[in-house]
């Protein structure tokens, strides 16, 4: 597969065109955002840690049946997937209230929800990805159709159903994470992006040790070791 001209240059990874018009390469970066780009820092080997765990959640997201647009990890820092058009809506997906919701609605951090909650935020640097309700999702255009946003919603429990069980399993609370979608050349809407610390939370069952971006966010150290831990409990 030849890596052709850079597509789209976000702010974890470079996206290039290949010789099929039907796949592009994504290259994993080393840096590290955060607070929409105003905390910024960069961490060898970080971009090669996230596509390894990305690799091994959407072979597991696809072995539980959940289309994905992964279709193989070509090195270190890049991999290969279906093009598609993005659908700029971030589905949040939370199990264990911090962060936003605790910053927002003021229910105390380390709350377990009674059920999960999925949230949609715009996805739109300038404007600071706001939340966003079915309403302002189809009057901006974002999809067609009510039953387009079901689906994304559905698609979101259907992938915490798989990753929440799986983690626990590894001693690992996966706390909330930030899911992106596409659709494909046929109008399929499938699950895209990475799935990695650097947009999921995940504490330790026991020490509540975060092993994730919040290490970077909140001034911690430390954040290559613990993604090297989230990735030898996935392999473990
Ligand atoms: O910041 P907040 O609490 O809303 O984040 C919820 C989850 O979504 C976290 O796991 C965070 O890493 C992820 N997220 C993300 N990208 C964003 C916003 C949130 O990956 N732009």
């Amino acid at each position: 597969m030849e890596k052709r001209e850079l597509l789209y240059e976000g702010k974890a990874k470079r996206l290039f065109l290949t010789d099929d018009e039907n796949l592009v390469i994504s290259e994993f970066k080393d840096d590290l955002t955060a607070f929409n780009g105003a905390q910024k820092s960069s961490e060898a080997g970080k971009g090669a840690l996230n596509n390894k765990i990305s690799t091994e959640l959407f072979k597991l997201l696809e072995k539980n049946g959940i289309k994905t647009h992964f279709v193989k990890m070509l090195d270190d820092n890049h991999m290969l997937h279906t093009k598609v058009d993005v659908i700029l809506i971030e589905v949040i997906v939370r199990n264990i209230a911090t962060g936003s919701l605790t910053r927002n609605l003021g229910i105390k951090d380390g709350t377990v929800l009674p059920f999960t909650l999925v949230e949609f935020d715009y996805k739109d640097d300038d404007l600071g990805d706001p939340k966003l309700n079915d309403q302002h999702a189809l009057i901006l255009g974002l999809v067609e159709y009510q039953d387009e946003l079901d689906k994304l919603r559905r698609m979101a429990r259907e992938v915490n159903d798989v990753l929440r069980p799986f983690f626990a399993a590894k001693g690992l609370n996966l706390v909330d994470f930030k899911l992106e979608f596409g659709k494909d050349k046929n109008g399929n809407i499938i699950l895209v992006d990475e799935i990695s610390p650097d947009n999921c939370r995940f504490w330790d069952m026991e020490s509540g040790e975060k092993l994730d971006k919040d290490r970077f966010r909140e001034g911690l150290g430390g954040l290559k070791v613990a993604y090297e831990e989230v990735l030898n409990r996935i392999l473990g």
